[in-house]
């Protein structure tokens, strides 16, 4: 493992913001992780973990130590006629491991090319992207219990995926550090093509593995900008779920408004939508911006401290809701 103290953390998160932390520790391998835990963690010193730190914005100093899983490897553990068990280690790129896929020909990753960070940390906040969700192909997940240093495996029947969101992120924060996914793939080509954009970027009816890829990562370009040319950490809002009868009425108002039905009782909303209505698109406070081609995404236009992100994001918070009584909740972690 590598310590490092006095580390800044405007390399270990996307959205780059100049703060710093007391100490940084890389993990290589399991027998890392268990060791840090069982030598750094057993006290009441604060400490996070994170992967590629992408989906995490850091708006002042981290008193603690920091954790970076940096365990490698992709491995086949069984093949099937229907699918292939597949062994990622946490600090596998994502996008590595959906390129990994594709040349293997295994399906049910493709649709979520490009998203950034580490494989860890994709079953935490069930990434997803164009109609597909990192819960959806999660068979079980290899972590370190914190408390014990045990190792324990998890059935992703036990995690409760749901919208960005599953026990890691509940009752489960701090209790894991995950060491490895495993993932169930089909063999048989099975493309996904609900997401509207992603149907019409396909002009073939059965599309192979890497024209989807294609054509995702050029929906993706046009909406999302690349962490390391401009500083982001993709949706920074979640898109709120709200009653369907107001949604129902919203709609009225705004026939334009995007709607997604999650149940009889409740209707999911597009906050780029709401935040655009509001003016904010491509605007900015000090160095803190929203992103001229998707106004969900949040961006430090350069030497944006934690704070400055923090003022933008509360004002896109108050816009949003004395217009249309809806409280958005970040999608990012904030520290
Ligand atoms: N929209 C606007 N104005 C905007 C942005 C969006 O009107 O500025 C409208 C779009 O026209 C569209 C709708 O809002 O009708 C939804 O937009 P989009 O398809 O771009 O997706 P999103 O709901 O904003 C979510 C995920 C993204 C994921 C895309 C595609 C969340 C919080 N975000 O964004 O994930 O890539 O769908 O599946 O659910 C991320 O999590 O970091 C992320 C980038």
């Amino acid at each position: 493992m590598d310590i490092t103290y006095e580390k800044s953390l405007k390399e270990l998160h996307t959205f780059a913001t100049e703060e710093s932390c007391n100490c940084h520790i890389v993990c290589y391998d399991t027998n890392d992780v268990r060791q840090v835990v069982t030598d750094y963690l057993q006290d009441d010193t604060p400490y996070l973990v994170i992967g590629g730190g992408s989906d995490i914005v850091f708006t002042e100093r981290f008193n603690g130590i920091i954790i970076s899983p940096i365990i490698m490897g992709i491995d086949i553990v069984s093949e099937g006629s229907e699918s292939t068990i597949v062994r990622a280690g946490a600090g596998v790129v994502w996008d590595d491991f959906v390129k990994w896929c594709i040349a293997h020909e295994l399906w049910g990753a493709e649709n979520m090319s490009g998203i950034p960070g580490h494989v860890g940390a994709s079953p935490v906040q069930n990434v997803g992207a164009y109609g597909a969700e990192a819960g959806d192909i999660i068979k079980q997940i290899e972590a370190i219990e914190i408390a014990t240093g045990r190792s324990v495996t998890i059935p992703a029947e036990e995690c409760r995926f749901a919208y960005r969101n599953s026990r890691f992120k509940e009752e489960w924060k701090n209790r894991f550090i995950i060491t490895h996914v495993l993932f169930e793939l089909k063999s048989k080509a099975s493309p996904n093509l609900t997401y509207s954009a992603l149907k019409q970027a396909i002009n073939s009816p059965e599309p192979t593995l890497q024209e989807i890829r294609d054509a995702v990562i050029s929906v993706r370009d046009s909406k999302l900008p690349d962490p390391a040319l401009i500083p982001n950490a993709g949706s920074f809002f979640k898109n709120p779920i709200i009653d369907k009868v107001y949604a129902d009425r919203l709609k009225e108002q705004y026939p334009d408004m995007p709607v997604y039905v999650v149940n009889e009782e409740s209707t999911k909303i597009a906050a780029g939508w709401l935040i655009e209505q509001c003016g904010w698109k491509g605007k900015s406070i000090g160095p803190a911006g929203v992103y001229e081609k998707q106004a969900l995404v949040l961006v430090n236009r350069g030497g944006a401290k934690g704070a400055d992100i923090q003022n933008l994001a509360n004002a896109i918070i108050d816009s949003v809701r004395s217009r249309f009584n809806i409280t958005l909740e970040p999608e990012v972690y904030i520290y």
